[in-house]
């Protein structure tokens, strides 16, 4: 059944022909020709050398004539990486350990921040990314720190240390639900009869984590793979701490009667738009993190949560605002994005979970903690 006759795409660019071809295999595979969007997700974005995240495109940086998509926050200012270092060396302390593993590291530069800040602090810095052509990235910008920073492609039987993930979660795919006229349906993906791909929906037995109030059509996430990953870590973590850092919300605010639309986003040319299913490997697909989800998902498997806040808050309670003073105009003005509220400082938050030790007043959460809002 299609409920969603809205989506009509056009066809894809030239460029994009091969990942079609992927997405074409994997539809005739899947049962009545309908992927699931988290299955399609995953392909836009990770197919070997094709997928948004496999491929050679620029995607991070300030500017759209710089080839990239979106800025993050390391790549904005590297005030955020050195303040962030402050927290990352309280917990190094307090959990008595001495690694940091980065999960996702992009071009690199939150590694270089980190590293710049903490220098012998940390005895080894090991980066897991499902991007082999990131990684490539990460090791020229990193080369200059020799062994002290290592690579794995999946994650060892048991962790030491402190993690740190900025933008990570929201580059998990997500189940897309969708409740028409009182029914929920998952959303999927079909190729339409002009050859475009659109959106399907199938009956399902899915639903939000909390009841959304109202009867209207709604379309949400569910975020399965994202709370499997926190999972993992916490199997794998036997000491240490963790500071996932990315975009979203409490579920009560995430899955609010008027966030009708979800939070599925592209990101192509420093513009978002909000269909996945146009230039598939060529633009960035995310959806917000439910931050309540996450916390859970870690607390069941043994984490224990050591605060939850707004990057502004918790960038200024490692110290950001001393080191803005000392920082020039220019410097100054794309660090203070990190903090505004209308940019980076209330939409991105921190979640911290501490494992093997009691929690302590982590210094990032010292002042406006919002852990019980979650
Ligand atoms: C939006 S980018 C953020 C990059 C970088 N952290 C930054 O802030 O600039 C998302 C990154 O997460 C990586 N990623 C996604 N899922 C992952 C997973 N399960 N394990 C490790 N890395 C993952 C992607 O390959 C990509 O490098």
């Amino acid at each position: 059944m299609d409920n969603s006759g809205t989506m009509n795409t056009q066809p894809s660019a030239e460029r994009a022909d091969p990942m079609n071809r992927i997405i074409d295999a994997a539809l005739k595979r899947a049962e009545g020709g309908w992927l699931p969007f988290d299955r399609f997700m995953a392909l836009a974005l990770y197919s070997p050398g094709l997928g948004y995240y496999a491929n050679t495109l620029a995607k991070f940086g300030h500017m759209p004539t710089s080839g990239s998509d979106f800025v993050t926050a390391p790549e904005l200012s590297p005030l955020f990486g050195q303040s962030l270092a402050v927290a990352v060396e309280d917990a190094l302390t307090h959990t008595g350990t001495k690694e940091v593993w980065e999960f996702g590291a992009g071009s690199g530069a939150l590694a270089q921040q980190l590293l710049g800040a903490l220098g012998d602090r940390i005895e080894r810095y090991t980066i897991v990314d499902l991007s082999g052509t990131l990684r490539e990235r990460q090791q020229q910008a990193l080369a200059s720190w020799g062994d002290k920073v290592q690579w794995l492609g999946e994650l060892p039987e048991t962790m030491q240390g402190v993690i740190v993930g900025n933008e990570v979660l929201d580059a998990m795919p997500v189940k897309l639900l969708a409740r028409i006229q009182g029914q929920w349906f998952e959303r999927g993906v079909v190729r339409g009869p002009d050859g475009t791909l659109r959106y399907a929906d199938q009956e399902t037995g899915l639903r939000p984590p909390v009841e959304v109030e109202g009867a209207h059509d709604y379309v949400t996430e569910i975020h399965p793979q994202a709370e499997a990953f926190v999972a993992t870590l916490a199997d794998r973590l036997e000491r240490g701490a963790a500071f996932l850092i990315d975009y979203g919300f409490p579920e009560a605010e995430y899955y609010h009667p008027q966030r009708h639309m979800g939070t599925v986003m592209c990101h192509q040319g420093h513009k978002s738009d909000g269909n996945p299913l146009v230039d598939v490997g060529l633009k960035d697909i995310t959806a917000h993190v439910n931050f309540t989800g996450v916390a859970l998902a870690g607390q069941e498997a043994g984490l224990a949560v050591l605060g939850y806040c707004n990057q502004a808050r918790f960038l200024i309670n490692c110290g950001l605002v001393p080191r803005l003073e000392s920082a020039n105009v220019q410097q100054r003005a794309m660090a203070a994005r990190l903090i505004h509220e209308h940019e980076m400082g209330e939409l991105f938050k921190v979640l911290g979970f501490c494992a093997g030790v009691e929690p302590w007043d982590s210094v990032g959460f010292r002042e406006g903690d919002r852990t019980h809002t979650l």
